[in-house]
């Protein structure tokens, strides 16, 4: 997903320096060509020659340093990248960077460079809420200076909180949602549920809903072109499979069930299938005869399986963010603000699909997206439209989330 990208990665003083050097593998395992600037404080805790050794490529440490100036310039360094990434960034250095400081050859590059810079913080926690080091944080985000993390949990000072350095996954997706600013969600997968399920009453009949599989579908295809690599659990439509995506057709829910536990794991699942809530407790095995003068057959009902709060409680397996749909005929808002909270999902797109709407099987949609946050009403736009703009919001919630404490599930 990186190949050929050209990383500078700037390693500063801080015990989270050692992750750096696994980053560099995962960098390179990627395609990237890595270059490696250590600071003074960053030889404190790792060698130049692991660095070197790693990155395959000498080590840059000295502004004023006649060889490496006369080998490669620190402007030519600053420039001969695609992104400036400071693993770890100590208070120290972003503090030099909001001030503009060029005292030492990572912060001269970083105020000569033209490129993205990521900046991936790791320090104690007081340090990393302390009035000075937000402001200068809020100061290089305004610049445009991006950051992964930093995480909270058990610091290596001993202290607990936020301050620890992204996992190596997170700060890899940020990097490259970065380095390849139109497919954001490259190396991410995403899972998606479209259309409705049908639910045998024998073999001939069956029942199902209105539920064309546009919005789904265009979900589907708005996440592969961010560069998510997709699998499309879809029901009974008539629409083409869309390009580049892995598509699995179910008929049933508890088929629909089983193929999304399989998809497992994905960083993204959007469940916008109209999966029928029963099915027929025992459908008849051959086709089901009227008889003339009987009274007509009575179905009775067994709940299915509820895919969207099956996969909220997994666990360790759960989706990294978990977005159902809400289809309502009244009071939209208020039951899928309360959805949101029985299914246990983090978004919730409520959507109107009274008759006079035109939802199911239209082209288009109206959302309401509650979030743990509060409720954003959309405007009416097409579906196509609709996928378009989750995707986005995807892919920003995606690579600007602080990593959870433990292991990431990006790969
Ligand atoms: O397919 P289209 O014609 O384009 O129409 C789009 C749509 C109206 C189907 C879509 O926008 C939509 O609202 N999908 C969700 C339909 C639905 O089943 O809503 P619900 O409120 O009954 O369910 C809430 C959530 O739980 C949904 O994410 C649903 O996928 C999920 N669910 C429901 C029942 C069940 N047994 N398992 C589930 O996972």
């Amino acid at each position: 997903m990186l190949k050929d990208k050209r990383i500078l990665l700037i390693v500063a003083g801080g015990i989270a320096a050692y992750k750096a050097l696994e980053l560099v593998r995962r960098l390179q395992d990627q395609g990237a060509r890595v270059r490696g600037i250590l600071t003074a404080g960053g030889a404190n805790f790792i060698t130049p020659l692991a660095l070197a050794a790693l990155t395959g490529d000498k080590v840059h440490e000295n502004l004023f340093s006649l060889t490496e100036e006369s080998e490669m310039g620190h402007i030519r360094l600053a420039r001969d990248c695609d992104l400036v990434a400071v693993v770890p960034a100590t208070a120290h250095l972003m503090a030099k960077m909001a001030a503009g400081m060029a005292d030492d050859l990572a912060a001269t590059v970083l105020l000569a460079t033209d490129k993205p810079i990521l900046l991936a913080p790791a320090m104690n926690v007081v340090m990393w809420n302390h009035p000075a080091t937000q402001a200068n944080r809020a100061l290089l985000e305004k610049r445009g200076v991006r950051f992964v993390g930093p995480g909270a949990g058990d610091l290596a000072c001993g202290e607990v909180g936020s301050g620890r350095l992204a996992e190596v996954p997170d700060i890899l997706a940020a990097i490259a949602a970065l380095a390849t600013p139109d497919q954001p969600l490259q190396g991410l997968r995403a899972l998606v549920t479209s259309g409705p399920t049908r639910e045998p009453i024998d073999p001939v009949r069956f029942i199902a809903n209105h539920s064309s599989g546009k919005q789904g579908h265009a979900i589907a295809h708005a996440l592969a072109g961010l560069g998510a690599e997709v699998t499309l659990v879809t029901g009974p439509v008539g629409l083409a499979d869309p390009d580049g995506i892995r598509v699995v057709k179910v008929e049933t829910a508890q088929q629909m069930l089983a193929a999304c536990l399989k998809a497992l794991p994905a960083d993204v699942a959007v469940c916008a299938a109209a999966v029928a809530d029963w099915r027929v407790k025992k459908p008849g095995a051959q086709k089901i005869k009227k008889v003339k003068g009987a009274a007509p057959p009575v179905l009775e009902l067994v709940a299915n399986p509820d895919i969207l709060a099956t996969l909220a409680a997994l666990g360790a397996d759960r989706p990294g963010l978990l977005i159902g749909f809400a289809a309502e005929t009244e009071d939209v808002v208020k039951h899928a603000t309360a959805k949101r909270q029985t299914k246990g999902c983090d978004w919730i797109l409520g959507n109107d699909v009274g008759p006079e709407s035109g939802t199911f099987g239209g082209d288009a949609n109206t959302i309401h997206l509650v979030d743990s946050s509060g409720v954003e009403t959309w405007p009416a736009l097409s579906k196509d439209e609709v996928a378009d703009r989750l995707a986005k919001r995807i892919a920003l919630a995606l690579v600007a989330r602080p990593p959870r404490p433990g292991k990431g599930k990006r790969r």
